[in-house]
């Protein structure tokens, strides 16, 4: 067996009762990841990945900024995940722990976070991204439009970009989330709430009710916003119109 290759007996089977892996096994599996140099490349591969793509979205900023004097991306951020959580992803989902199977079928180890001040703004951005044909766009889960049950909201795209290494073009698969500023405060409570760990359940349960009630106010709040920034575009518009009858 290659160093970089380790085989764990197939459990698919048994993916439901097996959600962790052991903490020993664990540690040994993010060793030799770690020092396997296929995985190292892998890592670095993806690192660019997410250079290329958080170029596109300052790009696409920097335009609208000279354009239309306004920034419709207020922050980025990205990651690339932790090998304790690719490792983990690899096991429950009964795949061989190896660089191959992680390339082919995990879409979110380069992962970039688009935080929006409006929700125009966020499909604005996702449909000049979409648009670029060096981009392949593999899949789209509107939780804007579709909010999950907990009140989770947010544009997700999958997206697959071509990086040009020495030896030559490899597409990679990002993750891009695109929120506005408001959902990302509330996305990273709920994110808390879930890694919580001695939370009695009562609590929990109520926790998660007051944020599903925090989620509605918040795109009502959104939808407002957004509202008002159209009255004062219009406003705008108005203005330079007069001011061009006036110049006639
Ligand atoms: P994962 O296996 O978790 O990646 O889920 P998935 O492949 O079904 O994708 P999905 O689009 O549902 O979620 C992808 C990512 O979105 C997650 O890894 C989180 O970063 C984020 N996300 C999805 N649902 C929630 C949620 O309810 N709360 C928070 N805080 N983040 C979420
Ligand atoms: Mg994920």
């Amino acid at each position: 067996m290659k160093q970089d290759t380790i085989m764990l007996p197939s459990l698919r089977e048994k993916e439901m009762e097996l959600p962790v892996i052991d903490g020993d096994l664990m540690e040994q599996l993010k060793l030799v990841m770690m020092q396997s140099q296929q995985f190292q490349e892998m890592m670095m591969m993806y690192k660019c990945a997410i250079r290329e793509v958080r170029t596109k979205a300052e790009v696409l900023n920097d335009e609208m900024s000279v354009r239309y004097h306004r920034n419709p991306i207020s922050s980025i951020s990205s990651r690339v995940k932790q090998p304790e959580s690719i490792a983990q992803k690899l096991y429950k989902k009964g795949l061989p722990f190896t660089v191959e199977a992680v390339m082919t079928n995990l879409s979110d180890v380069a992962g970039v976070r688009i935080i929006c001040e409006f929700i125009d703004d966020i499909y604005s951005i996702a449909a000049m991204l979409a648009m670029q044909d060096d981009l392949k766009l593999i899949k789209i889960k509107d939780y804007i439009k579709y909010p999950k049950p907990n009140g989770y909201r947010s544009y997700h795209m999958i997206v697959e970009i071509p990086v040009f290494f020495s030896k030559g073009k490899t597409p990679m698969r990002v993750e891009i989330q695109i929120r506005t500023i408001a959902m990302d405060f509330w996305a990273s409570l709920d994110h808390e709430l879930k890694y919580k760990k001695n939370i009695a359940q009562e609590d929990e349960e109520v926790i998660a009710q007051e944020l599903l009630s925090c989620a509605e106010r918040i795109a009502e709040t959104d939808m407002i916003m957004q509202q008002i920034r159209m009255k004062l575009d219009a406003v705008e518009v108005k203005k330079a119109r007069s001011e061009i009858v006036l110049d006639d």
